[in-house]
């Protein structure tokens, strides 16, 4: 069967250890799979916020035990990632996370889209630094309308990388997308630093931030 997205993940070998296998035995417990489903989990909160591959669940794990009236969603492809995440829930007891375990395009590309979200998050999307790499990279114009579609009005969109060149790209992107508007608040302020973002500063590289809100233009 033919792709609808390139792929935007490398795939990982890692093993997956007899810990995380136990704690994503409770993955069903977590796992939302449309929109609808989120929005149904969202009544229950004040806020409702996206984060897009959470990696190990550094900043999303923080923000969830730190902010119990929101409903954090957050999407990962890698098994230990989400196995890490479901740990922090457990040791936790954390009701306000939910998981969807899939590409998160597979999600947003609705044909009955629903304004959901007050915030996204994405930290340090896979870089693909080589230029016949490039588009496989998440952050485009077609990813930016998906993810316009599921927001609220004036919803937050925060985008970090620690690549230079990506962060070129993601700067022209933004800018001349009539979708966002710059903003300069932020709906929740990072603390501390994700494992990719630690990797980058470590070897010698800055991290770009990019701050946006969804704008009154029409999609
Ligand atoms: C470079 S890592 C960064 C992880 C984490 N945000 C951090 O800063 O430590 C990028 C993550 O995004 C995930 N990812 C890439 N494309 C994705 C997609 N389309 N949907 C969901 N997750 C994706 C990858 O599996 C990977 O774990």
């Amino acid at each position: 069967m033919r792709l609808k997205f390139l792929p935007s993940f490398a795939k990982r070998r890692g093993r997956i250890t007899k810990s995380q296998e136990e704690n994503l035995k409770l993955l069903p417990n977590f796992s939302i799979k449309t929109l609808v489903d989120i929005q149904k989990a969202a009544l229950d909160f004040k806020y409702c916020c996206l984060e897009v591959g959470f990696g190990n669940a550094d900043s999303i794990g923080h923000d969830a035990l730190n902010n119990p009236e929101i409903l954090f969603v957050g999407s990962e492809v890698y098994m230990s990632g989400i196995g890490s995440l479901l740990r922090i829930i457990k040791d936790n007891n954390i009701n306000n996370v939910k998981i969807f375990s899939d590409d998160i395009r597979l999600l947003l590309d609705t044909k009955n889209p629903i304004e959901t979200f007050d915030a996204i998050k994405i930290i340090c999307p896979d870089p693909w630094p080589k230029e016949r790499h490039h588009k496989r990279r998440l952050i485009n114009n077609s990813f930016l309308e998906l993810l316009h579609r599921s927001m609220k009005q004036k919803a937050n969109l925060y985008i970090s990388t620690d690549w230079e060149n990506y962060a070129d790209s993601i700067n022209e992107t933004l800018h001349k997308s009539s979708l966002f508007d710059e903003s300069k608040s932020i709906f929740l302020e990072k603390k501390g630093l994700t494992k990719f973002e630690e990797r980058g500063q470590n070897e010698g590289r800055d991290i770009f931030k990019f701050n946006f809100q969804k704008g009154n233009h029409p999609s």
